[in-house]
């Protein structure tokens, strides 16, 4: 596994790789590595011959009071964990690689920013969308592997790379969860022990929802209240949104008749945790079409 700092360095080793044909993926993180972002590099590991992972916490995503500072960095241990993966590429820019001095144009994330994290985080989305087109000019990828967890922004990600005509498939994977069912995320090492019990509010109130649509409720601000109602069980977790949304346009939707996508954010303590689940009616059976004519 080979390990670079500069952006000239990242595009030589790629040009290798492309001189010998072959497909590139690229896996960005901001490092801290767990299950959820090796899931990613073993997607790209699958679906392309080399395979790049860009570890850099990146500055302007962070608002101001937001944890930049604190959060965990582990360098060697996440190399070791690529190089068991197989990894052919780690791209570990620091901040003056990646915003050299004068750097002043950023990719304004458009409408889908708008909303639900961007709302509530003002520059995040312009930070990531920024960042994310940076990595992807610096390191060509045909490929680039994204978790559903972060869904605002791999929505947000797959309209910039349409929009701006960038010749790469942005690739949603799913989301991994520990045995109790909370998202991995590199967020949940900030937790105190009684918090980190506490976070399965959010996977419950998914639950909660799913359960509600596939009983036949199709009204979703229901849901969203099912949503709601479920983690004002947990004493510590309060509430920033549970949303049922279009998948596409990432707007509240009244029914709930095809797919569709619950969001939920909650603050536990000090940190914020996020996750979202697919909500869909199950199919009709024919048999049930029938006894309804039949009726
Ligand atoms: O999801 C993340 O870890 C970050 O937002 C990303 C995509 C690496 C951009 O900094």
């Amino acid at each position: 596994m080979e390990r670079v700092v500069s952006p000239a360095e990242a595009r030589q080793a790629i040009a290798e790789a492309r001189r010998e044909a072959k497909t590139i993926g690229l896996v960005p993180t901001m490092g801290a590595l767990h299950e959820g972002h090796l899931a990613l590099v073993r997607a790209s590991c699958r679906r392309a011959g080399y395979t790049a992972v860009s570890i850099f916490v990146n500055p302007t995503q962070f608002g101001e009071g937001e944890d930049f500072d604190a959060y965990p960095r582990d360098m060697a241990r996440d190399l070791e964990l690529l190089a068991a993966e197989g990894v052919d590429l780690v791209f570990t820019p620091g901040v003056e690689h990646m915003y050299p001095a004068g750097s002043s144009i950023a990719v304004d994330p458009g409408d889908l920013a708008e909303r639900w994290e961007g709302a509530i985080r003002p520059a995040h989305f312009r930070g990531v969308a920024t960042v994310v087109a940076k990595l992807f000019n610096i390191t060509t990828p045909d490929l680039a592997f994204f978790g559903e967890k972060d869904y605002q922004q791999l929505k947000i990600v797959q309209r910039m790379a349409a929009d701006l005509d960038m010749a790469v498939t942005v690739v949603g994977c799913p989301i991994v969860r520990d045995q109790d069912g909370v998202a991995l995320s590199s967020r949940n090492a900030y937790l105190t022990g009684e918090e980190a019990a506490q976070a399965i509010a959010l996977c419950e109130a998914l639950e909660a929802a799913a359960e509600a649509v596939a009983w036949g409720e199709r009204d979703a601000a229901a849901v969203e209240q099912t949503m709601a109602e479920e983690v004002s069980a947990f004493r510590l977790v309060e509430l920033d949104y549970a949303v049922v949304v279009d998948p596409r346009t990432l707007e509240q939707v009244t029914r709930i008749e095809g797919p569709t996508r619950a969001l939920i954010a909650v603050t536990l303590g000090d940190t914020r945790l996020i996750d979202n689940a697919a909500l869909e009616p199950p199919p009709v059976r024919v048999e049930d079409e029938k006894d309804a004519q039949e009726e």
